[in-house]
């Protein structure tokens, strides 16, 4: 684990707590990793790549953040950095699921997907949040505290044509999210879902498919007709982490500008 410690700000909505941000490197779990570290968390940014680098400029702010590289569809890894920070700071409060296989997914129709595609997909976006998920079921358990947020999808309530391995896994993770909110709420420890629209993080503008008339219908299709940074996620994310989401589990927040009711 490599980590950078810059002190000295004034107390903040997450002094002392100790969060996990898997695929954090880049865009929403970027964004969600600054966040909690403005108010005061302690943040490991996990990623299979590219963390050292966003960590550090994270900590050149000032911010209290580490690196760790985390593959989460290795049981492994999974485990050891669980217990990694669990041994370093004595526990884990905060879990966003956010590593998925999303934007590199070059749409097509359904029936051009492989079983090599689907699994691919779902070891990443369903089995990786489930091994996370049980890697710190123990931990937080035993503290009868924890916040665990999944990053779900808008399509997955809408439905959109090309794109059914990664839409079929964002529909488990809002089962999951509502079964395992029954299964960890005895213990207190909460978990929700938040539920981006297109969202113009790096991965979706350098996929090139999703800018020009998708962007421009997906601005449309909203309420608040711009188009969605992944700090307006990150606000949405912090929210079930903070004091003020401690009585709200089993939920999805869509936060995407008003774009569909659910
Ligand atoms: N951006 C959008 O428009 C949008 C819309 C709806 C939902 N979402 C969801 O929000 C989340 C973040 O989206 P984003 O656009 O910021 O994604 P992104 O592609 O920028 O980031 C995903 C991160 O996950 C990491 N990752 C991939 N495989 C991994 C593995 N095996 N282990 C650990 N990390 C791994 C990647 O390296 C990357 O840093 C995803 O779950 C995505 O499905 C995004």
């Amino acid at each position: 684990m490599e980590g950078w410690k810059m002190g000295g700000m004034g107390s903040r909505r997450l002094d002392g707590r100790i969060a996990l941000v898997t695929g954090a490197t880049y865009g929403i779990g970027f964004a969600a990793a600054e966040r909690f570290a403005l108010e005061g968390a302690t943040v490991v940014l996990a990623d299979i790549k590219g963390h050292d680098i966003s960590a550090r400029t994270l900590a050149e702010r000032g911010l209290y953040v580490h690196a760790m590289t985390l593959d989460v569809t290795d049981d492994r890894s999974v485990t050891e950095t669980v217990d990694e920070i669990v041994t370093r700071f004595g526990r884990i409060d905060i879990l966003v699921n956010n590593a998925a296989i999303s934007a590199e997914l070059t749409p097509e129709p359904f029936e051009q997907q492989s079983i090599d595609d689907w699994r691919r997909v779902y070891e990443v976006n369903v089995l990786g949040m489930f091994r996370m998920c049980r890697a710190v079921s123990p931990h937080m358990r035993a503290a009868r505290s924890g916040r665990i947020i999944n990053l779900t999808s808008g399509t997955a309530f809408k439905g959109a044509p090309g794109m059914l391995h990664y839409i079929a896994s964002k529909g488990a993770i809002i089962s999951m999210t509502r079964s395992l909110a029954t299964e960890f709420g005895p213990d207190n420890v909460t978990v929700n879902a938040v539920s981006p629209g297109m969202t113009m993080t790096e991965s979706v503008v350098a996929a090139g498919h999703f800018s020009g008339a998708l962007e421009q219908f997906a601005v449309g299709s909203r309420i608040l007709k711009r188009p969605a940074a992944a700090d307006d996620v990150a606000n949405a994310i912090y929210f079930f982490a903070s004091d003020d989401g401690g009585f709200v589990t089993g939920q999805i927040l869509a936060a995407d500008g008003g774009a569909l009711f659910h």
